[in-house]
């Protein structure tokens, strides 16, 4: 056999599959060329450290491109920069062997290390077969091959992604729409600012800054639709899928609001490449993880504009300052129902603010790994954390909760935003959701399955409560004492137990018991001084749904 010859260009054949023997998966060092890299192959790639130096890294080329124009925004390279190195020509989209997936990335040709073995696609099952077939008819032809004349898939698959993303979208609301009414104009506008009274009153059935239009949509306060004209951005062309026609019916878009999760793993090519490289948030600009259904033109943007309080998204920092010069919005658009320091809570109706959630979901998507349906808004509440300084209250995570969960979840996602990860916020987030669910008089379950963050998250907040509790009672206590204080589930409890290893056997049953390490570990998570929920600030009762608004068919 020989092991690593390479496939010639035009896919001529390799050695390898004649006789029976299977066909070679590694194409040797120097046997290949950077025209051979092709979706589906495992190649070394050059990874920068930020130690300054490099790492070899196998990964799996996900899509390839054309490298994007510099935007027309960008400024212009120094006079002394290098001259592009031709091999940058063509970007890869790149999967590294056993990282995780929100380190995928777009590298330039030249960071390939085709010095070193490139490992073929494992060819399909149906390739198999019809390889087989042909392969009776033509002895010597052989896998894998490249495309003859065809030597990527035309078009990107990100670009047939978004697209197809951003047909499902259907019925998109953004300013840059030509399908959206110019004259839409808030009707009411009271101006809140973000010192809006806690826990305002909403006796009325409206929200503040907010106005329901004829469908229950509403139009965010601030919203303009007036970037025509100004030459920077043409979107009016077919491709816009905000001028399509809408995809979806509103019976279709109800069945699927009865019939999808919010969090169906999504195992299609849409989910495999991210779009967008970086968002622009406040003062923050933040790279995002994963794709998210933005529309398709935004897709090759550097960067993604957002105006930080009513979340509408632009192409260009002019036309976000354009913007911000109108905007109004200080807070979410929804009743202050938690405020203790600088930290508030907002809870906001997904069906009544359709737009701000839509867009609270695309910018979350850009972090969460899950599908989360961008229509897919309307069951649920939102649950926002902000934190104020003399400009308005910033958003810094949030949680959804559906308004109704058969199985007993009292999160079904939660962010906190990548700019303030790590800083205690995640905890002050999952703290409040239990609150909620205390004042429910229900035991509550995040939404699974959990994300590999959101499950450290849990457990450190679960192992915390517990211990606490275990800590400050002086007789023995209860599974069930336990859940009753704290609002988690048995099992939850059960399993941060078990992982803890502070389940034992004693004279005949079962009982839980501190360690020596948990101990430890206590004391160090509580020498951190971080913030807690205080539950006297918390003004809130659970909203109440009739049946006729839950079925989400208004
Ligand atoms: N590595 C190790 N431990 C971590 C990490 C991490 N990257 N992030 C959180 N933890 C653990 C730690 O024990 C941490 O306590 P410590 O900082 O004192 O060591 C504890 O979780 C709490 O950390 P916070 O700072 O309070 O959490 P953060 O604000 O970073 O938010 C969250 C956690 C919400 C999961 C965040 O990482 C996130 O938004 N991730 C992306 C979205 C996501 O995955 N969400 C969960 C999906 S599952 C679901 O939605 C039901
Ligand atoms: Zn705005």
């Amino acid at each position: 056999m020989a092991p690593s010859t390479p496939s010639t260009p035009h896919g001529s054949g390799r050695a390898g599959s004649e006789g029976g023997s299977p066909a070679p998966t590694v194409a040797a060092p120097g046997s290949y060329a950077l025209d051979d890299v092709i979706p589906g192959v495992k190649i070394f790639v050059r990874k920068p450290l930020p130690n300054g130096q490099d790492e070899q890294r196998k990964a799996e080329i996900l899509s390839t491109r054309p490298k994007p124009k510099p935007s027309a925004f960008a400024p212009p390279p120094p006079p002394d920069a290098p001259p592009p190195d031709p091999r940058d020509d063509t970007e890869y989209y790149v999967h590294y062997v056993e990282f995780n997936k929100r380190l995928d990335e777009w590298v330039g040709g030249s960071r390939l290390i085709i010095e070193k073995e490139m490992e073929w696609p494992k060819p399909k099952e149906e390739d198999k077969k019809k390889k087989e077939k042909v392969g009776k008819a033509t002895p010597g032809a052989s896998t894998p091959t490249r495309m003859t004349g065809s030597p990527r898939p035309s078009g990107s698959l990100l670009k047939k992604a978004a697209t197809k993303a951003a047909s499902a979208v259907g019925k998109a609301q953004h300013p840059l729409s030509k399908g959206t009414p110019q004259g839409k104009v808030p009707q009411k506008r009271r101006g809140k600012d973000a010192t809006s009274s806690i826990a305002d009153d909403d006796e009325d059935g409206e929200e503040d800054d907010e106005v329901v239009d004829g469908d229950g949509d509403i139009s965010m306060a601030g919203s303009d639709g007036d970037l025509d004209g100004d030459g920077e951005i043409d979107l009016s062309g077919p491709q816009n899928p905000q001028a399509a026609p809408k995809v979806f019916s509103k019976k279709q878009e109800i069945e699927k609001l009865r019939t999808s999760g919010s969090m169906t793993q999504s195992h299609s090519e849409v989910s495999r490449v991210k779009n967008l490289d970086k968002l622009q948030i406040g003062k923050h600009e933040v790279e995002t993880w994963y794709f998210s259904p933005y529309p398709v033109e935004y897709a090759h943007l550097p960067v993604l504009y957002i105006c930080e309080f009513c979340l509408l998204y632009y192409p260009s920092f002019t036309q976000l300052k354009r913007h911000r010069s109108k905007c109004t919005l200080l807070h979410p658009p929804g009743n202050e129902i938690y405020r203790y320091d600088d930290i508030s809570f907002f809870e906001i109706d997904g069906r009544r603010q359709r737009t701000w959630c839509r867009n609270l979901c695309l910018i979350s998507k850009c972090f969460l790994d899950h599908k989360t349906l961008y229509y897919d808004v309307d069951p649920f509440m939102y649950y926002c954390m902000t934190i104020k300084d003399e400009y308005g209250c910033h958003l810094i995570g949030y949680f959804s909760k559906e308004k109704e969960s058969p199985e007993g979840y009292n999160v079904a996602c939660i962010l906190t935003l990548p700019q303030h990860q790590r800083k205690g916020y995640g905890r002050l987030l999952i703290e409040f959701s239990y609150e909620l669910s205390k004042v429910e008089g229900k035991l509550g379950s995040p939404e699974k399955p959990l994300s590999d963050l959101g499950l450290l998250g849990y457990r450190a907040y679960w192992q915390e409560k517990i211990v606490e509790l275990l800590l400050n009672s002086d007789d023995e206590i209860s599974l069930e004492e336990i859940a009753q204080k704290t609002s988690i589930t048995h099992g939850d409890i059960m399993h941060t137990c078990q992982a803890l290893q502070m389940i034992k056997y004693y004279k005949g049953g079962h009982i839980i018991h501190l360690t020596d390490a948990v101990l430890e570990q206590h004391r160090k998570t509580m020498s951190k001084n971080r913030r807690s929920i205080n539950p006297a600030a918390l003004k809130w009762k659970p909203p109440v749904f009739s049946r006729a608004q839950l079925a989400f068919g208004f």
